[in-house]
């Protein structure tokens, strides 16, 4: 691809666990939810950079519905390192905007199948409208992970900002879901208002599900890793909220990793020389739809 992208090599040693793999290849399609494979791809760099960076800490996430995303991160953790899930579970009527819908036995169903020992979860059944920061810290100590994916409203997302920022470690990022989803435009309200306040994160990445924060002393050593990570998607440094960020978009940068289009000019000739074609073409419904095809592939 053209145009304004770049990447940064930035050394980040090969730590990674072969399970965080196998679960981004196999294991998180099973898992009901909507985390696309790229973005558990950028969420597993940001462990692989927090590894290099010494980086320790728990792992926490505001709404784990069944729980693809969570099993990702209780993946990323090293020995020692707490987890704590937050959601409202089968109190849906505190889900006010209908985001999901978590289920505990599900969840952690879940958990189980994916190797993750319950013993270390804290799971925390109740809404994080409810919740102070020292029911987090005073389970799980500072968290260096922290996903905010539950209630989807300005107030909700503004309140869960404040914990992430609350309960984070220095060193620690925030992944805020959502906030160009158009399903769910109060996100962004809520992202600009505490951008706005007295919080102490800022953002860093901005990719096609979330949007990435930290403290403003780690922002550049992210972003330069996770561009240098990320370097087989386009990437391109853009100014958000005043601060800089490596734009991660889930397109292939280079030629040879897309792959060959399906209607090129052999996939036309074959189609035009095949028998079925020649009959199909005498056909009165191939008469009508002829202008619409036409025009869905540019002829
Ligand atoms: C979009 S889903 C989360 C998806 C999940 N992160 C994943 O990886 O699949 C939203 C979740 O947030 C929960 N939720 C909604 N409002 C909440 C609140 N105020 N506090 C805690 N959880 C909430 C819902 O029950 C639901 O499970």
């Amino acid at each position: 691809m053209t145009g304004p992208g770049r990447a940064v090599e930035t050394a980040v040693p090969a730590v990674r666990s072969p399970l965080v793999d196998a679960y981004i290849r196999t294991g998180m399609a099973k898992v009901e939810g909507w985390m696309t494979v790229q973005t558990a791809e950028l969420v597993a760099m940001i462990g692989d950079i927090q590894a290099a960076r010494g980086c320790r800490g728990a792992v926490a996430e505001i709404g784990v519905h069944h729980g693809r995303l969570f099993i990702l991160m209780a993946l990323l953790r090293r020995p020692k390192e707490g987890a704590a899930a937050v959601d409202v579970f089968d109190r849906q009527e505190l889900n006010v905007d209908r985001s999901g819908h978590g289920d505990r036995a599900c969840f952690e169903a879940n958990l189980s199948r994916h190797g993750i020992d319950l013993q270390g979860v804290s799971i925390l059944a109740e809404s994080s409208l409810e919740l102070a920061p020292a029911e987090i810290t005073g389970r799980v100590g500072d968290v260096r992970l922290f996903s905010i994916d539950g209630g989807h409203t300005a107030e909700t997302t503004l309140n869960d900002l404040r914990l992430a920022d609350a309960t984070l470690g220095v060193d620690g990022v925030v992944l805020l879901d959502d906030v160009f989803n158009p399903v769910f435009p109060a996100v962004s309200v809520g992202l600009a208002r505490f951008l706005s306040g007295r919080g102490r994160l800022i953002p860093f990445a901005v990719g096609r599900e979330k949007v990435f924060l930290c403290r403003p002393v780690a922002a550049d050593a992210y972003r330069l890793a996770l561009t240098g990570a990320a370097r087989r998607y386009y990437v391109r440094d853009e100014s958000y909220f005043d601060h800089t960020v490596a734009i991660i978009h889930d397109v292939p940068m280079h030629a040879e990793d897309q792959p060959p289009p399906f209607w090129g000019p052999g996939a036309q000739r074959f189609l035009a020389r095949s028998g079925a074609y020649s009959w199909i073409r005498t056909t009165s419904a191939f008469a009508a739809a002829r202008p619409r095809i036409r025009r869905l592939i540019g002829r």
